[in-house]
């Protein structure tokens, strides 16, 4: 069904409705399908066009037998874009961001940036327009592994920041903005507003993607930037041992927390195949762990990716394999993306404020 729903282009703005997060509500069964079209600019004619194209595209997929029931809904009713909890704080990025996707780790050093950037990188490739924030003020790499060490973003004459371009991604780094040494002393609320004024004042354009790597750990740091920024799904990386799972445990806590939901786990450097033995996947950090920890909790492993030395070459020297294409992260890219799909298109309309009651 989404498949199908993805193959329907709003003709003025050239991307499926899906992409667009127009469907919400979508709910299948074997012989019946009902979603809501969400239209924030009801007054174009693609609005009058839609229902027809939707039924017609899955008729012809389905049959005739479907039972469709296509509910249009809207947001004309004077109040703009004014919605309830879970969208607040999407003004400070606009309409043109489509989906904000937080990279977060319960621990440091377990492949954070690397599967940031990588992901980045292969979603791209794939067509999409994207964007990469640095938001570990204390320890940026984004801009090492991007081979733009020591780039400075120009200011356009809106006075907004522009995104250094690479790979076909727009880059920002809190790193170029802050010196670590002096941000290792600032407390949670400092942060927060650096970021929503980073996030608020910079030209992204149009994004399908704003992927974030946020600073490991799940504090009071970490709580509030997920807070201040409207995020449409969080992927956790962990490695296999106990205890980095323990503090994966700990991050889709958080993020359950204030309601984000976890689209899944990416479990880095989850086995070993030596050169010479291409068949073989030694667990060295032990097997099966994420995997567990994933069906326990009901979110999808979404990669496995291996120990693998040309992934830590690459990003050192500013060049990530994705930029050359690596299987692994575009099939990350095609998961993440259909996640999103299905979470945007299954989730409800965002409701509208209730004026009376203030
Ligand atoms: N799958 C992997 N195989 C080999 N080295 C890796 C892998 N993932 C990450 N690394 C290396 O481990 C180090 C930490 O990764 P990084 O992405 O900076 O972690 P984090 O952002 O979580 O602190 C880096 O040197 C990186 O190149
Ligand atoms: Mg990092």
């Amino acid at each position: 069904m989404i498949d199908v729903l993805s193959g329907i282009i709003d003709t003025d703005k050239g991307k499926d409705i899906v992409r667009l997060g127009l469907v919400r509500d979508l709910r299948v069964t074997e012989d019946d399908v009902s979603f809501t079209i969400f239209l924030k600019d009801p007054g174009r004619p693609f609005a009058f066009e839609v229902e027809s194209i939707c039924i017609d595209a899955i008729r012809s997929e389905f049959g005739s037998e479907m039972q469709i029931q296509v509910k249009m809904d809207n947001e004309m009713i004077g109040l703009g874009d004014l919605t309830v909890d879970g969208d607040k704080g999407a003004q400070a990025l606009g309409d043109n961001v489509l989906n904000t996707i937080a990279v977060a780790s319960g621990k440091g050093g377990v492949g954070k940036s690397t599967v940031a950037v990588n992901l980045a990188i292969a979603l791209a490739r794939q067509g999409y327009e994207v964007g990469i924030m640095d938001a570990d003020i204390y320890g940026p790499s984004i801009p090492t592994m991007f081979g733009i060490e020591g780039a400075r973003p120009n200011v356009n004459q809106n006075r907004q920041i522009v995104p250094i371009q690479k790979y076909g991604v727009k880059v920002l780094s809190m790193g170029f903005l802050v010196d670590p040494d002096k941000a290792v002393i600032w407390r949670g609320p400092m942060v927060s507003s650096a970021i929503k004024q980073f996030l608020g004042e910079t030209d992204w354009g149009d994004l399908d993607f704003l992927i974030m790597d946020l600073p490991p750990g799940t504090g009071d740091i970490q709580l509030t930037i997920v807070q201040t920024v409207p995020l449409s799904g969080a992927l956790i990386v962990s490695t296999p041992q106990r205890v980095a799972l323990a503090d994966a445990r700990k991050g889709v806590a958080m993020f359950e927390q204030v309601n984000v939901p976890v689209l899944g786990i990416v479990e880095n450097m989850a086995y070993f195949t030596p050169p010479d033995l291409p068949g073989r996947k030694y667990y060295l950090f032990g097997e099966g762990g994420a995997k567990a920890l994933a069906a326990e909790l009901g979110i999808p492993v979404l990669a496995e990716l291996p120990i693998d030395e040309s992934l830590r070459r690459s990003c050192d020297e500013g060049e990530p394999v994705s930029a050359t294409g690596y299987k692994l992260f575009e099939d990350l890219a095609v998961s993440v993306a259909r996640v999103v799909a299905v979470r945007n298109a299954t989730k409800p309309t965002s409701k509208k404020i209730d004026i009376l009651r203030r």
